[in-house]
């Protein structure tokens, strides 16, 4: 199977990671890629902020705790599940993700109490109203392609009328858990439900549902196929006893895959007890064996690497992830010292107002520049941290990202914050006090300054409300976004 991963991503004919509590996290998604899923969906998600770590994006609650952790390599075939009743929520918590997922997929199915209690999940299947502003909000606020995953309801006639007004929301594809809501995993999948859907609408169909009895290995996914008459098809707990089983080639050992596993759990700073819930899933009956009781028994991650003879690659990787962290703390030391953090450039840079006495910002220095470069404008993503409500921004500028390590007080000054740092990697001027002035600000925009007195706060009157506008239209997330705690979320 290919899946296009250049421009948006396509759902035609590709074999999909399903999302799963717990499961889905990060060491099960780039392991199920590298055995030959073309696209991964992230476990059910209530996002609140974001953090950049190490290699990873993380999206953290307010105690701290990853709700979402990714990284580049799986950018471009990770579609980010969330759990919502809310389409203003929804476009909040999507936009926050938008940048760092390949597609945003809202959860319809989940029959548990805790999502349809809130109008999530299932419950939503019986509020086709709620359903079409959901994905109507969505596929016309974010950048990324929209999809949902429903189950099926107890008409056939219900079903199709409902992914037919699905369809017309402008989705990219729909995901059909062959099962009604209140039947269990142990119940037959009901193949009939999904073909008939595949028929009546023309966006992608993903079956899922198949691996109580018809999906085991790689084959018996394109089995699944044919007689659901789907486009594509999305495999959970299959892939949960086994992530090989997207493996063309034919499934691996269980103890192979575990050891792969690791080594992803590992590299990528998992969750110890995350690690141990995945890896007891693919012992399934074997969790009595003496690897079993050793697991169980483990507490970290070192000791779970014990148990699979680990130690030296353990040993080898906190050693990695230390120095680079350490490199980290030597740019905080060393403020002029830029720092690779993932595909970031990172300065240790605070926006000091009064070091910047002139009338052209740093922000207006390299928009300038830009320009004068024939260069597409500089483009800035900010977030927001809940606990103090600082702000930190990233300026994209030539395909490069910018980030500053310190968080600023205002939205404004935490892009100032990056414009320098990435002035400063490029060597160019930034208007700070002693700096020889470059003359890089243009004559133009000496012309068009208004008389009145700069607001340092008010980016309309450093350059013109034209030019700010201008600026504002091309970056494409340049609002920041609060993300209330999750109890207030409603999600
Ligand atoms: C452990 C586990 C967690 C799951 N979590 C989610 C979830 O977060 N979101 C979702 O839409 N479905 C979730 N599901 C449902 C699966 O995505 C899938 O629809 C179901 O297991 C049927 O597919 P299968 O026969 O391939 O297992 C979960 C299933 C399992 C087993």
């Amino acid at each position: 199977m290919t899946a296009n991963t250049v421009g948006r991503l396509c759902f035609r004919n590709v074999n999909a990671l399903a999302p799963m509590v717990r499961v889905g996290t990060l060491p099960t998604r780039l392991l199920s890629l590298d055995y030959g899923a073309d696209i991964v969906y992230s476990e059910v998600s209530l996002s609140v902020e974001k953090v950049q770590v190490l290699e990873t994006v993380d999206f953290v609650a307010p105690d701290e705790r990853v709700m979402f952790r990714t990284c580049e390599k799986e950018k471009d075939r990770v579609v980010f599940q969330m759990g919502t009743a809310d389409p203003d929520r929804a476009l909040i918590v999507a936009r926050l993700v938008e940048n760092d997922v390949a597609a945003i997929d809202v959860n319809m199915g989940c029959p548990k109490e805790y999502s349809t209690k809130g109008g999530m999940g299932a419950a939503l299947l019986s509020d086709p109203d709620k359903i079409e502003a959901i994905l109507r909000t969505l596929v016309k606020g974010v950048s990324k392609p929209v999809t949902c995953k429903i189950r099926i309801l107890p008409t056939l006639e219900d079903t199709v009328s409902l992914v037919k007004r699905i369809e017309n929301t402008g989705v990219a594809a729909i995901a059909v858990h062959g099962r009604l809501k209140d039947e269990r995993p142990r119940h037959p999948v009901h193949c009939d439900f999904i073909q008939a859907i595949a028929e009546a609408v023309s966006i992608p169909v993903i079956a899922n549902g198949g691996s109580l009895d018809r999906v085991k290995a790689h084959a018996d996914i394109e089995e699944f196929r044919k007689v659901t008459g789907a486009s594509s098809v999305m495999v959970a707990r299959a892939a949960m006893w086994n992530p090989s089983v997207f493996r063309s080639q034919g499934l691996l050992s269980v103890e192979e895959v575990m050891e792969e596993y690791l080594k992803y759990a590992i590299r990528y700073d998992n969750h110890a007890f995350n690690t141990k819930y995945c890896l007891c899933q693919m012992l399934r009956d074997k969790v009595e064996s003496p690897l079993g009781k050793q697991l169980k028994s483990a507490q970290t991650n070192k000791e779970i690497c014990e148990g699979y003879g680990l130690q030296e690659y353990y040993k080898k990787t906190q050693a990695e992830l230390q120095a680079r962290r350490e490199a980290i703390q030597t740019n905080h030391n060393h403020p002029n010292q830029p720092v690779l953090d993932g595909d970031v450039t990172t300065m240790h840079v605070k926006f000091e107002r009064r070091e910047y006495p002139g009338e052209f910002s740093p922000k207006m220095f390299l928009l300038e520049w830009s320009r004068k470069e024939n260069l597409e404008q500089p483009r800035y993503e900010t977030v927001q941290r809940s606990q103090d409500r600082a702000f930190q921004s990233m300026v994209t500028m030539t395909g490069k990202k910018y980030r500053s390590t310190l968080w600023e007080k205002s939205k404004k000054y935490a892009e100032q914050a990056s414009a320098i740092v990435c002035l400063r990697v490029l060597g160019l001027p930034e208007g700070r006090a002693g700096e020889e002035y470059s003359g890089l600000v243009g004559k133009r925009k000496r012309e068009e300054k208004s008389n009145e007195t700069p607001d340092e706060e008010d980016t309309t009157t450093y350059f013109g409300r034209r030019a700010a506008q201008e600026l504002y239209k091309e970056s494409s997330f340049s609002q920041a976004v609060f993300i209330a705690p999750l109890s207030h979320m409603g999600l």
